[in-house]
């Protein structure tokens, strides 16, 4: 039985008082909070294995490496991959898509070809291909979206061309929590011989995932935002082509051999095998071994009921959003086609003043742009405070929420 009070007993943090009250954390889709189980096993990490990995023949570099690779393997579990090759232990989701960025298309783009985004992606899907067009001359293109702040298919398919290289969308938009047609556009990619990169921040940590069934060449997400620590993120792609990119980062522990006997020459060099040859200098390793700790979390849970709660909640939240007069929410109205991340304003009031006096009563949102100012500008407005939800929130925290609201509306 899925038991959000039970769940909550898991996290330190939530016993926190802010200003004087019972903290509400409503900014998950910035990072989530960490289970004790996480944080133990970090600490447990450097009081008992700390060492280098692939680096000794020594006790502790063994057991540091077959925990670190136990980590991919637990993260190709957790999104059906077909194994440990296939997953690419990163900082987050940031450096996933510039890896992919500066790995396949700087060696595969140039003039006359596209790549196709959206209106809705967060930053990071948007400046590395800005950057990479500056480089190899290739043009960035943008589908619309609908005035619920949903994706526009439409002007996605309408924009897909022969041209098309590359369709990059983000799963779940990180403003509005609309989840678009990944099966769709990834359909529409490969009809095109395009390669599709699904930026999952914001999906996979709230839903279950299976790249072969979304049929997905790249998945980029972060374990921050799935109840592991920061500075550790996870590029899956599917093998073959994981196989024929350049590497990305060059150093140790992502090459078999270099030769540099020639006088005049270069080096010979073999790549290390797939994931390492991606992962040059000493990595993150507790990290890795923290992610491990929060996918095996999640996976007790079931992702099915934590999508599940997560629905409840936004339904009963959006339910209570269409109390307030002044105060306006974005995105769909419909809990089934989101996750929990709901935008709002409230009238004549700036969302950075919102999210301070809610902080003022112990309430965490987030305020701004949330790194996606087009699809704000799009939608004509200058910012949105930003509430996200997660397995330890509850209905209770939400009613506290619009009471709160409801006062700082009373004096917008
Ligand atoms: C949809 C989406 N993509 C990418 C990112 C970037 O994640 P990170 O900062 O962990 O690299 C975020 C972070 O909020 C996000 O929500």
């Amino acid at each position: 039985m899925f038991n959000p009070y039970e769940i909550r007993k898991d996290f330190p943090i939530l016993d926190r008082e802010i200003n004087g009250y019972k903290l509400i954390y409503f900014d998950n889709a910035a990072t989530s909070q960490k289970p004790r189980q996480v944080i133990d096993v970090m600490k447990e990490f450097y009081e008992k294995y700390n060492a280098n990995i692939h680096r000794g023949v020594h006790t502790l570099s063994q057991e540091a490496s077959e925990l670190y690779e136990n980590a991919h393997k637990e993260v190709a579990n957790f999104i059906n991959a077909d194994g440990m090759e296939e997953i690419v232990f990163v900082k987050n989701t940031t450096e996933a898509i510039n890896l992919v960025a500066y790995s396949w298309a700087l060696n595969k783009l140039s003039e006359g070809d596209e790549v196709l985004t959206t209106l809705l992606e967060h930053h990071s899907n948007i400046i590395p291909w800005e950057i990479l067009s500056k480089i190899r001359g290739f043009k960035v293109k943008y589908a619309d979206i609908n005035a619920d702040g949903t994706l526009n298919i439409e002007s996605l398919e309408q924009l897909t061309t022969e041209k098309t290289r590359i369709i990059c969308v983000s799963h779940v938009s990180n403003v509005t929590g609309a989840i678009n047609d990944v099966k769709r556009i990834a359909k529409l990619a490969h009809e095109y011989d395009a390669i599709i990169i699904l930026d999952g921040a914001q999906s996979v940590p709230h839903m279950p995932i299976d790249v072969k069934n979304l049929d997905v060449d790249f998945l980029a997400f972060s374990g921050h935002k799935m109840l592991g620590p920061t500075g550790i993120g996870v590029l899956y792609g599917k093998r073959e082509l994981l196989e024929e990119m350049e590497p990305f980062l060059g150093g140790g522990s992502m090459i078999k051999s270099v030769r540099c006997q020639s006088p005049n020459g270069n080096c010979q060099i073999e790549w290390h095998d797939l994931p390492w040859k991606f992962e040059a200098g000493t990595p993150n390793i507790c990290g890795g071994i923290g992610l491990m700790e929060a996918v095996k979390y999640l996976r007790r849970i079931g992702m099915e009921n934590v999508q599940r709660h997560e629905r409840e909640l936004t339904e009963y939240a959006l339910k209570r959003f269409g109390e307030f007069e002044k105060v306006k929410f974005y995105g769909p109205k419909d809990a089934s086609l989101k996750c929990g991340i709901i935008p709002f304003n409230i009238d004549g009031m700036n969302p950075h003043d919102v999210a301070l006096m809610l902080d003022s009563f112990g309430i965490m949102v987030r305020s701004g742009y949330h790194c996606a100012e087009p699809l704000h500008r799009r939608l004509g407005i200058k910012g949105s405070a930003r509430a996200s939800f997660y397995i330890y929130n509850t209905k209770e925290e939400i009613d506290r929420f619009i009471e709160v609201l409801r006062s700082i509306e009373s004096v917008a």
